[in-house]
């Protein structure tokens, strides 16, 4: 596929909404790039929780002797701030129709060349920008956690998506650090499409007992080579959001492979949402 300008200019602030586990590392690796961020949640006590964690990886940062940043990086539960924004990158929860309630709103309060990353892990690109009034504005960048850490990005073209839009993502992207591969738009893309059945199959295993969590992800990293296993990397998402993406994904495609686990809803209502509430298939230390 072929890839866009990559001599677009950056933006040079950026908006974004959802302060959650990922909307969290977006606005800090984006912030850490030097460019002017705005993070709006409705919810306040979600953007207390951001505030710390980005200084706790900052204070983290400075122990390990890396570099000084002095991020230029507001919180806030106000959308309007974001009327003088470059560029908006969207993370708010995986949800349709909280989604598409939000980007009415940001129609309104946005200036009408402002470009839309919307970073979902499954809902389609083209169904979130259709109550825009201009839907070419709309672009996918599904980020992976942590933003700072992981150099790729799945990005997503929708039929209406602009070179403009695309353009505006990659010299963000390129500002960034990141590299990206561009797919075309269809619920999930490419990595939550196979990801999720992979995380869903590898609870129903622990569920029945044929391994444990430490062996399942034991041999995925063993055998395979890979750098955690299904079930790390379902913590690291949050059990919460792979049940939503699951859910929408079942929408999507209707199909046995998308229908969460028992045991995965089981430990949501625990309270055992993976690495967020320091304990999932995992137990984390959250100081
Ligand atoms: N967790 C991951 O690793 C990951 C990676 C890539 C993409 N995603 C996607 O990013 C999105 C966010 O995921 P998350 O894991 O950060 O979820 P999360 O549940 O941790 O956070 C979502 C945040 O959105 C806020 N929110 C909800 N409605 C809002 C609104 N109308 N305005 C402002 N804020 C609002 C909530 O208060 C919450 O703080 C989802 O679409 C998810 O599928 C997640």
């Amino acid at each position: 596929m072929a890839e866009p300008d990559r001599t677009a200019a950056a933006p040079r602030s950026v908006g974004v909404v959802g302060a959650g586990v990922i909307g969290t590392s977006v606005a800090h690796a984006v912030a850490a790039a030097g460019l002017r961020v705005v993070l709006v949640d409705s919810d306040q006590a979600a953007l207390d929780t951001a505030r710390a964690g980005v200084r706790r990886h900052q204070r983290l940062g400075r122990l390990k002797g890396g570099p000084q940043i002095a991020l230029d990086l507001r919180f806030t539960g106000d959308l309007r701030e974001l009327s003088d924004v470059d560029f908006v990158v969207e993370n708010i929860t995986e949800s349709e129709q909280a989604k598409s309630a939000l980007y009415e709103e940001l129609d309104r309060v946005l200036r009408p060349d402002v470009p839309i990353a919307a970073n979902t892990s499954a809902i389609p690109i083209a169904l979130l920008a259709a109550p825009l009034a201009d839907p070419s504005r709309v672009v996918g960048a599904h980020f992976m956690n942590p933003v700072a850490l992981i150099d790729t990005v799945e990005v997503v073209r929708s039929p209406k998506t602009s070179d403009a839009a695309l353009g505006a993502l990659t010299a963000l992207l390129t500002r960034m650090g990141k590299q990206w591969i561009t797919v075309n738009d269809a619920a999930g893309f490419v990595i939550n499409r196979v990801l999720m059945v992979v995380a869903n199959l590898a609870a129903a295993l622990v569920a029945e007992g044929v391994a444990t969590p430490a062996q399942v992800d034991g041999l995925f990293r063993g055998c395979l080579g890979h750098r955690t296993g299904p079930l790390r990397t379902a913590d690291l998402i949050g059990l919460d959001t792979v049940v939503r993406t699951l859910d929408v994904l079942h929408d999507h495609y209707g199909t046995a492979e998308y229908v969460a686990h028992p045991a995965l809803r089981q430990r949501i209502a625990q309270g055992d949402l993976g690495q967020k509430s320091g304990s999932g298939f995992f137990t984390y230390d959250r100081s």
